[in-house]
């Protein structure tokens, strides 16, 4: 399938989920207000791959990123419900040790880039197209 579209209607808020999108594992993560204000407060300076949190959401409670880590590829932790999230609030790749925050962006560990963010729409408030 080329694209892919959502319900978002059943994510509660600090909940994600992984669906997949060509092959590739998607994350959709429905972000607290905690989250998002850790993701807007961080400055430049402190980030290996810099990039702002606006330019990664299209609605800041919803965070959507391809699932693969920048390293070596392996899918990060941080999805289901009690995985761990890093040191970041985001996700956590565990062959190698990159922790990423919630925005995506990678803040420690041997990844050079943020998780990539796919081409999506939403059609509703409730509802997005990924691809
Ligand atoms: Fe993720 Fe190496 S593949 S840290």
């Amino acid at each position: 399938l080329s694209s892919v579209e959502v319900n978002l209607s059943n994510i509660a808020v600090g909940q994600a989920i992984k669906v997949m999108w060509r092959g590739k594992p998607v994350f959709i993560r429905h972000r607290t207000e905690r989250e998002i204000k850790e993701a807007e407060d961080v400055a430049l300076n402190q980030l290996v791959d810099p990039e702002t949190d606006d330019a990664r959401v299209q609605k800041k409670e919803w965070l959507i990123v391809v699932g693969v880590c920048t390293h070596l590829g392996c899918i990060p932790m941080g999805t289901a419900t009690g995985e761990p999230r890093g040191d970041f609030d985001g996700w956590y790749c565990p062959c190698h040790g990159s922790h990423y925050d919630s925005s995506g962006r990678i803040r420690k560990g041997p990844a050079p880039l943020n998780l990539h963010v796919p081409t999506y729409t939403f059609l509703t408030d409730t509802s997005v197209k990924i691809g």
